[in-house]
């Protein structure tokens, strides 16, 4: 089984309930938050993360682009968001984020730039809920998927597999009709996908499609 989780970054922001209402089939909606800091990009905050949540029914997940996540965290966990995913880079205190996000009893991921090593998750691996190996620089949507990437997806699926298997490995960024099996056969069980599926005519059909391409029914 593979989850898919659509970015509401290249959605209607004026029209979120009904974007989200479209890809009600997914597994989860996956919510962008930049801070213009840490990524050259604004978004939005645990307000709109709030009303997503209640307007619509899939869980939501924070992935926070911002510079020390840690004092934003407790406003998305209050916003009611299910999983909250922290960068490797933007705070010397990952594992004190980690925990945070945990001891509320919320799931946690960490993501990884395409020029961060694996090596950074080597002390958390057993703490976390999900990896995020980031296949585009992160700030926007419509990037190519960064082909680097793929052996890196490859490393972490074996560091999961020895380490703790039930620990999700999702990939955000340039993933479409293209790409997405590259991305399942190198190792990810987790898709972030935004620009092919609110590009398309018919995003709830293109989800349907991206589906089955992704679990190799078609
Ligand atoms: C990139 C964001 C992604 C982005 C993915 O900074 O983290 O979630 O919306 O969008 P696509 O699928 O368009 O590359
Ligand atoms: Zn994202």
């Amino acid at each position: 089984m593979v989850f898919i989780a659509p970015s509401i970054l290249n959605a209607d922001f004026a029209r979120l309930a009904e974007e989200a209402a479209k890809v009600a089939a997914a597994d989860w909606l996956h919510l962008d938050v930049m801070d213009g800091h840490f990524v050259p990009n604004l978004t939005v905050g645990p307000m709109v993360a709030g009303s997503l949540v209640r307007a619509q029914r899939l869980p939501v997940e924070a992935h926070l682009m911002v510079w020390e996540p840690e004092k934003m965290i407790p406003w998305f966990i209050e916003a009611g968001c299910r999983r909250i995913i922290v960068h490797a880079e933007s705070t010397p205190h990952l594992h004190r984020a980690v925990t945070t996000v945990k001891a509320a009893g919320v799931d946690v991921g960490v993501a990884l730039n395409p020029g961060t090593p694996v090596y950074v998750l080597e002390h958390l691996l057993e703490e976390i809920d999900l990896a995020l190996v980031m296949t585009v620089d992160p700030g926007f949507g419509a990037q190519a998927l960064v082909p680097a990437t793929l052996p890196k997806i490859t490393r972490v699926r074996r560091l999961i597999d020895e380490r703790n298997p039930a620990c999700h490995l999702e990939v955000d960024g340039g993933i479409n009709a293209e790409t997405i099996k590259s991305v399942v056969e190198a190792g990810a069980d987790t898709l972030v996908i935004g620009n092919a599926i609110y590009a398309a005519p018919d995003p709830g059909a293109m989800l349907d499609q991206l589906k089955a391409l992704a679990e190799g029914r078609v």
